[in-house]
Protein backbone atom coordinates (compact mmCIF):
# COMPACT_ATOMS: atom_id res chain seq x y z
CA UNK A 1 0.00 0.00 0.00
CA UNK A 2 0.92 3.73 -0.47
CA UNK A 3 2.32 5.32 2.60
CA UNK A 4 0.33 7.73 3.02
CA UNK A 5 -2.72 4.80 3.32
CA UNK A 6 -1.12 3.75 6.06
CA UNK A 7 -1.67 7.47 7.57
CA UNK A 8 -5.18 7.05 6.52
CA UNK A 9 -4.47 10.36 4.42
CA UNK A 10 -6.12 9.31 1.81
CA UNK A 11 -9.88 9.28 3.13
CA UNK A 12 -8.50 12.87 4.81
CA UNK A 13 -7.74 13.82 1.15
CA UNK A 14 -11.11 13.19 -0.08
CA UNK A 15 -13.13 14.79 2.81
CA UNK A 16 -11.45 17.80 2.77
CA UNK A 17 -12.12 17.89 -1.16
CA UNK A 18 -15.62 17.83 -0.46
CA UNK A 19 -15.29 19.97 2.32
CA UNK A 20 -14.01 23.17 0.85
CA UNK A 21 -15.11 22.17 -2.96
CA UNK A 22 -11.82 21.39 -4.81
CA UNK A 23 -11.10 19.02 -7.05
CA UNK A 24 -8.11 17.61 -5.45
CA UNK A 25 -6.45 17.87 -2.27
CA UNK A 26 -2.88 15.87 -1.33
CA UNK A 27 -2.04 16.01 1.56
CA UNK A 28 1.73 15.15 3.48
CA UNK A 29 1.80 13.60 6.87
CA UNK A 30 2.77 15.92 9.71
CA UNK A 31 2.78 19.38 10.92
CA UNK A 32 4.54 22.65 9.11
CA UNK A 33 4.66 24.64 12.03
CA UNK A 34 6.55 21.66 14.09
CA UNK A 35 9.22 20.74 11.37
CA UNK A 36 10.61 22.52 8.18
CA UNK A 37 10.71 18.73 6.69
CA UNK A 38 7.28 19.03 6.28
CA UNK A 39 7.12 21.77 3.80
CA UNK A 40 9.89 20.26 1.82
CA UNK A 41 7.55 17.42 1.47
CA UNK A 42 4.76 19.57 0.75
CA UNK A 43 6.88 21.02 -2.14
CA UNK A 44 8.48 17.57 -3.63
CA UNK A 45 4.31 17.22 -3.58
CA UNK A 46 3.81 20.28 -5.86
CA UNK A 47 6.60 20.01 -7.90
CA UNK A 48 5.52 16.27 -8.84
CA UNK A 49 2.15 17.78 -9.74
CA UNK A 50 3.27 20.37 -12.00
CA UNK A 51 5.51 17.90 -13.79
CA UNK A 52 2.75 15.50 -14.27
CA UNK A 53 0.44 18.48 -15.46
CA UNK A 54 2.63 19.78 -17.43
CA UNK A 55 2.21 20.65 -20.99
CA UNK A 56 4.36 22.03 -23.92
CA UNK A 57 4.25 26.15 -23.94
CA UNK A 58 2.33 26.55 -21.30
CA UNK A 59 2.41 29.74 -18.88
CA UNK A 60 2.78 29.10 -15.08
CA UNK A 61 1.89 31.98 -12.40
CA UNK A 62 3.38 32.01 -9.29
CA UNK A 63 3.16 34.10 -5.97
CA UNK A 64 5.75 34.41 -3.41
CA UNK A 65 6.12 32.71 0.25
CA UNK A 66 8.33 30.37 1.61
CA UNK A 67 6.21 27.35 0.78
CA UNK A 68 6.10 28.08 -3.08
CA UNK A 69 9.62 28.63 -2.90
CA UNK A 70 10.24 25.16 -1.66
CA UNK A 71 8.38 23.84 -4.41
CA UNK A 72 10.84 25.83 -6.50
CA UNK A 73 13.80 23.98 -4.92
CA UNK A 74 11.71 20.81 -5.21
CA UNK A 75 11.55 21.21 -9.57
CA UNK A 76 14.11 19.56 -11.62
CA UNK A 77 14.96 19.53 -15.55
CA UNK A 78 11.87 18.35 -17.15
CA UNK A 79 11.17 18.27 -20.97
CA UNK A 80 7.68 18.98 -20.78
CA UNK A 81 9.07 22.23 -18.75
CA UNK A 82 11.46 22.94 -20.68
CA UNK A 83 8.95 25.29 -22.73
CA UNK A 84 7.03 26.45 -19.82
CA UNK A 85 7.16 30.40 -18.76
CA UNK A 86 7.44 31.37 -15.47
CA UNK A 87 5.51 34.36 -14.33
CA UNK A 88 4.94 36.19 -11.12
CA UNK A 89 1.44 36.22 -10.41
CA UNK A 90 1.31 39.88 -8.87
CA UNK A 91 3.43 42.66 -8.64
CA UNK A 92 5.32 44.42 -5.51
CA UNK A 93 3.56 43.12 -2.11
CA UNK A 94 6.14 44.20 0.04
CA UNK A 95 7.77 40.90 0.11
CA UNK A 96 11.42 40.25 1.52
CA UNK A 97 13.51 39.57 -1.89
CA UNK A 98 13.74 35.82 -1.38
CA UNK A 99 10.21 35.37 -0.92
CA UNK A 100 9.19 37.59 -3.85
CA UNK A 101 6.91 35.84 -6.41
CA UNK A 102 9.76 37.63 -8.93
CA UNK A 103 12.37 35.12 -7.43
CA UNK A 104 10.12 31.87 -7.33
CA UNK A 105 9.45 32.40 -10.94
CA UNK A 106 13.02 33.00 -11.63
CA UNK A 107 14.18 29.69 -9.52
CA UNK A 108 11.76 27.61 -11.20
CA UNK A 109 13.08 28.39 -14.29
CA UNK A 110 16.26 27.68 -13.80
CA UNK A 111 15.74 24.68 -12.15
CA UNK A 112 13.51 23.06 -14.99
CA UNK A 113 15.53 24.89 -17.65
CA UNK A 114 12.45 27.16 -18.67
CA UNK A 115 11.97 30.65 -19.38
CA UNK A 116 11.05 33.47 -17.11
CA UNK A 117 9.68 37.14 -16.68
CA UNK A 118 9.63 39.51 -13.94
CA UNK A 119 7.37 42.21 -12.89
CA UNK A 120 9.04 45.04 -11.44
CA UNK A 121 6.98 46.78 -9.41
CA UNK A 122 6.85 49.01 -6.43
CA UNK A 123 4.50 47.82 -3.42
CA UNK A 124 1.33 49.25 -2.93
CA UNK A 125 0.38 51.76 -6.11
CA UNK A 126 -1.83 54.57 -6.07
CA UNK A 127 -4.55 54.53 -8.16
CA UNK A 128 -2.51 57.03 -11.21
CA UNK A 129 0.73 54.75 -10.54
CA UNK A 130 -1.06 51.97 -11.49
CA UNK A 131 -2.52 52.86 -14.67
CA UNK A 132 0.60 54.52 -15.91
CA UNK A 133 2.14 51.41 -15.39
CA UNK A 134 0.24 49.20 -16.87
CA UNK A 135 0.66 51.28 -20.14
CA UNK A 136 4.33 50.27 -19.68
CA UNK A 137 5.40 47.86 -22.90
CA UNK A 138 7.52 45.58 -19.92
CA UNK A 139 4.44 45.17 -17.62
CA UNK A 140 2.10 44.63 -21.14
CA UNK A 141 4.19 41.77 -22.24
CA UNK A 142 3.44 39.92 -18.22
CA UNK A 143 0.21 40.95 -18.16
CA UNK A 144 -0.42 39.58 -21.56
CA UNK A 145 1.38 36.14 -20.70
CA UNK A 146 -0.64 36.30 -17.42
CA UNK A 147 -3.73 36.39 -19.24
CA UNK A 148 -2.53 33.24 -20.90
CA UNK A 149 -1.30 31.13 -17.91
CA UNK A 150 -3.00 27.82 -17.59
CA UNK A 151 -1.36 27.04 -14.13
CA UNK A 152 -1.49 29.21 -10.89
CA UNK A 153 0.40 28.16 -8.09
CA UNK A 154 0.03 30.40 -4.87
CA UNK A 155 0.42 30.10 -1.23
CA UNK A 156 -1.76 31.03 1.54
CA UNK A 157 -1.15 33.10 4.22
CA UNK A 158 -2.24 33.87 8.07
CA UNK A 159 -3.83 37.76 7.70
CA UNK A 160 -2.04 39.46 10.68
CA UNK A 161 1.12 37.64 9.97
CA UNK A 162 1.04 38.75 6.21
CA UNK A 163 0.54 42.04 6.91
CA UNK A 164 3.56 42.22 9.13
CA UNK A 165 5.73 40.35 7.02
CA UNK A 166 4.80 43.02 4.57
CA UNK A 167 6.21 45.41 7.06
CA UNK A 168 2.53 47.47 6.60
CA UNK A 169 2.00 50.36 8.92
CA UNK A 170 0.14 49.52 12.76
CA UNK A 171 -2.72 51.33 10.83
CA UNK A 172 -2.76 48.84 8.36
CA UNK A 173 -2.04 46.28 10.52
CA UNK A 174 -4.87 47.12 12.60
CA UNK A 175 -7.20 47.77 9.85
CA UNK A 176 -6.51 44.47 8.81
CA UNK A 177 -7.28 42.76 12.22
CA UNK A 178 -10.43 44.99 12.66
CA UNK A 179 -11.39 43.85 9.51
CA UNK A 180 -11.62 40.26 10.73
CA UNK A 181 -9.04 39.49 8.03
CA UNK A 182 -8.34 35.57 9.11
CA UNK A 183 -6.63 34.68 5.73
CA UNK A 184 -4.57 36.55 3.01
CA UNK A 185 -3.43 35.29 -0.66
CA UNK A 186 -2.50 37.50 -4.09
CA UNK A 187 -2.39 40.47 -1.72
CA UNK A 188 -6.07 39.96 -0.86
CA UNK A 189 -7.44 39.60 2.80
CA UNK A 190 -10.12 37.45 3.00
CA UNK A 191 -12.71 36.99 6.25
CA UNK A 192 -13.34 33.52 7.28
CA UNK A 193 -16.87 34.10 4.73
CA UNK A 194 -14.05 34.43 1.75
CA UNK A 195 -15.12 37.86 1.08
CA UNK A 196 -12.83 40.82 0.59
CA UNK A 197 -11.63 42.85 3.72
CA UNK A 198 -8.33 44.26 2.59
CA UNK A 199 -6.21 44.44 -0.09
CA UNK A 200 -2.62 45.51 -1.36
CA UNK A 201 -2.75 47.82 -4.72
CA UNK A 202 -1.03 46.20 -7.66
CA UNK A 203 -0.50 44.74 -10.84
CA UNK A 204 -0.94 41.48 -12.29
CA UNK A 205 -3.69 39.25 -12.06
CA UNK A 206 -6.97 40.32 -10.18
CA UNK A 207 -8.85 37.58 -8.46
CA UNK A 208 -11.81 38.22 -11.16
CA UNK A 209 -9.65 37.21 -14.15
CA UNK A 210 -8.68 33.93 -12.59
CA UNK A 211 -12.36 32.23 -14.04
CA UNK A 212 -10.49 31.55 -17.36
CA UNK A 213 -7.36 29.71 -15.71
CA UNK A 214 -7.30 26.04 -15.93
CA UNK A 215 -5.53 24.99 -12.53
CA UNK A 216 -5.73 27.16 -9.29
CA UNK A 217 -3.41 25.15 -7.20
CA UNK A 218 -3.12 26.71 -3.59
CA UNK A 219 0.06 25.30 -1.51
CA UNK A 220 -0.25 25.95 2.47
CA UNK A 221 0.66 23.58 5.26
CA UNK A 222 0.67 23.82 9.43
CA UNK A 223 -2.10 23.52 12.02
CA UNK A 224 -1.88 27.56 12.06
CA UNK A 225 -3.00 28.11 8.71
CA UNK A 226 -5.87 26.02 8.84
CA UNK A 227 -8.82 28.83 9.18
CA UNK A 228 -6.55 30.91 6.42
CA UNK A 229 -7.03 27.94 4.07
CA UNK A 230 -10.71 27.39 5.05
CA UNK A 231 -11.66 30.93 4.02
CA UNK A 232 -9.25 31.55 0.78
CA UNK A 233 -9.76 28.30 -1.22
CA UNK A 234 -13.25 28.57 -1.33
CA UNK A 235 -12.76 32.53 -2.45
CA UNK A 236 -10.33 32.13 -4.70
CA UNK A 237 -11.96 29.14 -6.78
CA UNK A 238 -9.32 27.10 -6.29
CA UNK A 239 -8.89 23.46 -8.19
CA UNK A 240 -5.86 22.25 -6.14
CA UNK A 241 -5.06 22.09 -2.90
CA UNK A 242 -1.53 20.58 -1.37
CA UNK A 243 -1.32 20.87 2.19
CA UNK A 244 -0.25 18.55 5.78
CA UNK A 245 -2.28 16.36 7.70
CA UNK A 246 -2.23 18.91 10.55
CA UNK A 247 -3.94 21.81 8.79
CA UNK A 248 -6.27 19.22 7.25
CA UNK A 249 -7.49 17.73 10.60
CA UNK A 250 -7.76 21.13 11.56
CA UNK A 251 -10.04 22.38 9.14
CA UNK A 252 -12.47 18.95 9.46
CA UNK A 253 -12.15 20.01 13.56
CA UNK A 254 -10.73 16.58 14.10
CA UNK A 255 -8.01 17.41 16.87
C1 LIG B 1 3.51 35.48 -0.08
C2 LIG B 1 2.32 35.67 -0.96
O1 LIG B 1 4.65 35.66 -0.80
O2 LIG B 1 3.46 34.21 0.51
C3 LIG B 1 1.13 35.53 -0.11
O3 LIG B 1 2.36 36.95 -1.55
C4 LIG B 1 1.09 34.21 0.65
O4 LIG B 1 -0.03 35.73 -0.89
C5 LIG B 1 2.40 34.00 1.39
O5 LIG B 1 0.05 34.21 1.57
C6 LIG B 1 2.55 32.64 2.02
O6 LIG B 1 3.82 32.56 2.59
P1 LIG B 1 4.43 31.28 3.28
O7 LIG B 1 5.85 31.67 3.56
O8 LIG B 1 3.65 31.07 4.53
O9 LIG B 1 4.30 30.18 2.31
Amino acid sequence: PLIKDLFGLTDLEVRLARRLGLKKVIIVPGDADQSDWVKKEMGRSGARLLRQMARPDQVVAVTGGTTVAAVAEMMTPTPSLKSAMFVPARGGLGEAVELEANYIASLMAKKTGGDYRLMHVPDQLSDEAREMLLREPHIQEVMELLREARIVIHGIGEATKMAIRRKSSPDEVAHIQHSGAVGEAFGYYFNPNGEIVSRVRTVGLQLDDMGGIESIIAIAGGRSKAQAIAAVCPAVGNDVLITDEAAARAILEET
